[in-house]
């Protein structure tokens, strides 16, 4: 239940870059974020959650530029597509906002004041590339030319594609501006720098306080150990953005005002709905403040924004909450291969609580990277939320409304049974605060199946047809409507949509806090269908229409067209656990044409796997065999059974497929190096 006294929480996600569409990478944090939040708010606790575009900055300049329009019509354009992309996906945001409005400028000027005021702003002479042809300041990511290491042409001026040498833009032979292909000369300019090393020993704390995750603290630590550097934030005209007060020609850089959106997204909000705003953002208060990032952009959050709120005498967010990247099928989105997928190419083809679905499933708390993977993805939710969730629902309704009024028993035989789905709450709510949403789904998905036995075992269908049965048809599907109220009620923040159908079907709101027993002598509605089953050419025709001939743009950051590389990191390598298995079991699987089971030995733990490999080799000539698994793959439903693992072959198919085997004196169990 929840707990005496509401929590006021705010929280945030990442503001999007107005230079572009909102991609499927954007859609799993708001995802994330919204599915907290609603979770929250069913728990009776006051919980807001404001975004706002990020709309400056010389990316979203020049692409203006280049459509022909001004940067304030393209950031309309654009704030207008992404809350669209949002709202497809059911996002609840409090306020969508953006960077470039009033409240935006008035806070970013009253910080930069307190910083100054406190003498935390330093000012100095730095030397830059310049555009002559332009008359612009190039940032390394616009300038190009020839790698000083490999020789490669064409590299942008930070770093080289072709051998991964990084690199100061001075260095890049033949260098020329991305912009015009001008030569850039060298031209000083005066910057304003934010004194961050007086931050130290504040940030050296804020790191060791437990409120960030183990892993991002300690990629912070790199920073703080390799001694802090004053930070940048200043650029000079021509710049969309806000310019520094007192300083003609000179703006703040896009990452300054950028977090200060959340600010004045949540002021704009108490502006027009009442709302307090200073219990929220300063120092004392009784509220909660989270915000919600990639793991991109970790040092912005972690060391410049507490930095800045504690010099701006304002409060320090109570935690960050960093996620990983999303992949597709494997590796990273890909214009090609048709998996950069846009939001709304996704909502085009397929329902947003599919893709909800699956995220949740899969998002723990760690800064892990997500995956996926369209063949799981279709089959997963089929039979998960399809098959299991929605089924519990549609084998009781017929009964209920042909035989019983779509009236609910009076009394509940099995209220045992409906008591301890509702007990199962307190650990899934805590699931679900501590961000293992993939561990609430298990929980839920594992008391669906206990529900669908349940009304196997009782099999109403087969008592429907018996003389002197009807009450205890009608008992059963009491008894399964009311464990789908409380699943359904565990979902709702994951699946809001199916749970407001759910919702007038039930004739009752969902909420965790009015969970306190089974539904008795309860009227129905009708039963409407809550979710289909996905089709694979829904995939398939979204895949399609997101293939495209890939055009890198220069933008405000690297990492997010960086999608294209099939190389992959040394970390992710090691992530994949190889092992020496002993086959000590091979048979047959009936009805496969293809498949082997292969009971494989690790020495101290067995696994099956289900391997393609009969065409290639009878069973009897493998057992006794050494070969290389993957010892770590995720278990994998198949029609046959889990498979709880890989093993390694090499060739064509067919008759011609090898099985890897180790030198004589492996021995199982061993890892792979
Ligand atoms: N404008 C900045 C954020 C400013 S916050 C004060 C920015 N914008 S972004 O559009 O590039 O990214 C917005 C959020 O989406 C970031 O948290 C980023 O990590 C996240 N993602 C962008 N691509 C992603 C994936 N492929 N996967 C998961 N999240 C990704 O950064
Ligand atoms: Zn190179």
């Amino acid at each position: 239940m929840a707990a005496t006294s509401p929590r006021k929480i705010l929280v945030t996600s990442a503001l999007p870059y107005a230079n572009g569409p909102l991609h499927l990478g954007h859609m799993l944090e708001q995802v994330q974020t919204d599915i907290w939040v609603r979770f929250q708010a069913s728990r009776g606790h006051d919980c807001l959650y404001v975004c706002a575009d990020d709309a400056h900055g010389t990316a979203i300049m020049l692409a203006a530029e280049k459509l022909g329009i001004s940067p304030e019509q393209h950031i309309d354009n654009m704030r207008e597509a992404h809350q669209q992309d949002s709202a497809g996906f059911l996002i609840d945001f409090a306020n969508f906002h953006s960077t470039h409005s009033d409240e935006n400028r008035y806070w970013s000027e009253r910080i930069y004041q307190s910083l100054k005021d406190n003498d935390h702003i330093a000012r100095r002479e730095i030397v830059q590339a310049f555009d002559p042809e332009k008359q612009l300041f190039l940032a390394d990511r616009f300038i190009k030319g020839t790698c000083p290491r490999c020789k490669t042409e064409d590299q942008y001026g930070d770093n080289c594609e072709a051998c991964g040498a990084t690199y100061s833009p001075a260095e890049l032979i033949d260098p020329v501006s991305a912009i015009s292909g001008a030569t850039p000369v060298d031209r000083e300019s005066t910057h304003f720098f934010f004194k961050l090393p007086e931050y130290e020993a504040m940030l050296k704390e804020w790191l060791d306080s437990d409120t960030l995750q183990p892993q991002v603290a300690n990629k912070l630590r790199e920073w703080t150990d390799a001694g802090l550097q004053e930070w940048d934030i200043s650029r000079d005209a021509p710049y969309f953005g806000f310019e520094i007060p007192g300083e003609p020609g000179k703006f703040f850089y896009v990452w300054l005002d950028a977090p200060i959106g959340y600010i004045a997204s949540f002021q704009n909000y108490c502006e027009r709905t009442g709302h307090e705003f200073d219990a929220f953002w300063l120092p004392g208060g009784d509220t909660e403040l989270y915000h919600f990032i990639g793991k991109d952009i970790i040092n912005f959050h972690g060391l410049f924004w507490p930095a800045m709120l504690h010099s701006a005498g304002l409060r320090t967010p109570t935690a960050i909450f960093v996620h990983g990247f999303l992949t597709v099928n494997g590796t990273k989105m890909s214009k090609s291969r048709g998996t950069f997928i846009n939001a709304d190419t996704y909502l085009e083809h397929l329902d947003a609580e599919y893709l909800r679905y699956y995220f949740a499933a899969k998002l723990g708390n760690s800064v892990d990277d997500i995956d996926l993977n369209l063949e799981d993805f279709v089959q997963r939710v089929n039979s998960d939320v399809v098959g299991k969730i929605v089924n519990i629902a549609s084998r009781c309704a017929g009964f209920l409304r042909k035989s019983f009024d779509n009236r609910l028993t009076d009394s509940c035989t099995e209220a045992e049974l409906v008591n301890d789905f509702i007990a199962a709450g307190d650990g899934i709510a805590e699931l679900y605060e501590g961000r293992e949403f993939n561990k609430a789904i298990r929980e839920i998905v594992a008391l669906a199946d206990r529900a669908n036995q349940y009304i196997d075992d009782k099999k109403p269908w087969v008592l429907a047809k018996q003389e002197g049965a009807e009450s205890q048809v009608h008992e059963t599907c009491s008894v399964g409507v009311n464990l789908f109220r409380v699943l359904m009620t565990y979902l709702k923040p994951v699946l809001p949509g199916m749970a407001e159908k759910a919702e007038a079907f039930l004739n009752c709101s969902l909420d965790w806090i009015d969970l306190d027993g089974p539904l008795l002598g309860h009227q129905l509605n009708k039963f409407k269908p809550l979710l289909t089953r996905i089709e694979a050419k829904q995939v398939e025709a979204m895949v399609e229409a997101s293939r495209q001939p890939d055009t890198p743009v220069p933008a405000e950051h690297p990492q997010v067209q960086d999608e294209e590389d099939d190389t992959i990191q040394f970390d992710d390598f090691a992530k994949v656990d190889l092992r020496i298995a002993e086959i000590v079991a091979a048979d047959h699987v009936e009805g496969a044409d293809k498949l082997l089971r292969l009971t494989l030995s690790l020495g101290d733990r067995q696994k099956q796997v289900f391997a393609g490999i009969k065409s290639a080799y009878r069973p009897e000539d493998l057992v006794g065999k050494l070969t290389v698994m993957v010892a770590n793959l995720a278990p994998r439903k198949m029609r046959f059974g889990i498979s709880e693992g890989m093993v390694l072959a090499a060739g064509p198919g067919g008759e011609e497929l090898y099985l890897l085997e180790p030198h004589p004196g492996a021995k199982p169990g061993m890892q792979v190096k």
